[in-house]
């Protein structure tokens, strides 16, 4: 069945009232996006089907999270596409505010993710998860749900977003969903469409660096220095493709390590031509 799409933030919490009121026991759950949808989205989608009566995905693209304004205008938006996938996979309501809806005026007060931000993708992304931390806050304010669903892919976003809630007391479960893959293990992105296929060919390099960190960390190295030249030097020297970091951090501090003594999140970032991809893995030390 098609959802039913809102538009405005008024009519969307008049919506979850009322589905509240209908049933009072209604689990609501939550995915946000920005849209472009592909089977990464979908997995939230369909976790959140399986646990909650009422399933609202919302699809904005915030432009508070956006650091470079080509970024932002080059952004694929496929909202027709994207309803019929939400109908597929048998979504209620669809959130898409415009952003004049979202910010009537220029906000005053936003959301600060503080030392969060330093590393990973926040050192290169100025703004980038004040921005970020700040839209999720008013989704949550507007839909209320009693769970949302946020890929592993985004490691940095989700670990902000578990922070934001413990944080100000947001009345909402946050729920992991693990990176969905192709085949040869590059992450599903809204991004990959923008690849030339000798791009997306080189954009697997990324996955198989941090394959290569896992396997040394799992082979005993304890030296984030050792771990990360033998990572990077998977990467290969070629004029399209730069990484941009490759990173061993605490996975919730995210702050890098002295020694890989736990758990720890192995991050990068890679520009494969004028696309910047991010994939991660959690990795543990042998016992
Ligand atoms: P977007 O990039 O559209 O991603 C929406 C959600 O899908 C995020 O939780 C993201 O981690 C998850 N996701 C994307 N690719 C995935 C993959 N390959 N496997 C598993 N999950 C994946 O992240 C955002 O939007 C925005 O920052 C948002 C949270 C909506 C705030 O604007």
């Amino acid at each position: 069945m098609t959802p039913v799409v809102i538009e405005s933030a008024a009519a969307m919490r008049l919506y979850i009232d009322e589905r509240r009121r209908a049933e009072p026991e209604c689990q609501v759950g939550f995915v946000p996006t920005m849209g472009a949808l592909h089977r990464g989205h979908a997995r939230l989608i369909e976790q959140a089907r399986k646990a909650c009566r009422t399933v609202v995905v919302s699809i904005f693209v915030n432009p508070l999270q956006f650091d470079r304004p080509d970024d932002l205008d080059r952004y694929p938006r496929t909202l027709e596409t994207d309803l019929d996938l939400c109908a597929g996979l048998g979504v209620d309501t669809v959130f898409a505010p415009s952003a004049a809806e979202m910010y009537p005026r220029p906000p005053a007060c936003v959301v600060d993710v503080h030392r969060l931000a330093d590393h990973l993708c926040g050192r290169f992304r100025p703004g980038h998860f004040g921005g970020m931390a700040t839209v999720v806050l008013k989704l949550f304010q507007i839909v209320r749900p009693d769970q949302a669903y946020f890929g592993e892919k985004d490691a940095q976003q989700l670990a902000i977003i578990r922070r934001l809630v413990a944080d100000l007391n947001v009345p909402v479960e946050i729920v992991p969903v693990p990176t969905v893959r192709d085949e040869d293990g590059l992450a599903l992105s809204s991004r990959n469409r923008r690849l030339s296929p000798e791009e997306r060919e080189q954009a697997t390099s990324l996955y198989r660096a941090l394959g290569e960190a896992r396997r040394q960390i799992l082979a005993g190295a304890r030296d984030p220095g050792e771990v990360r030249r033998h990572a990077t030097a998977v990467i290969p020297a070629h004029a399209g493709i730069k990484l941009e970091y490759l990173a061993i951090v605490d996975p919730e501090e995210l702050q890098p390590v002295e020694q890989v003594a736990g758990p720890v999140l192995v991050a990068g970032a890679l520009w494969v031509g004028s696309t910047r991809l991010i994939d991660n893995l959690l990795c543990s030390p042998p016992p």
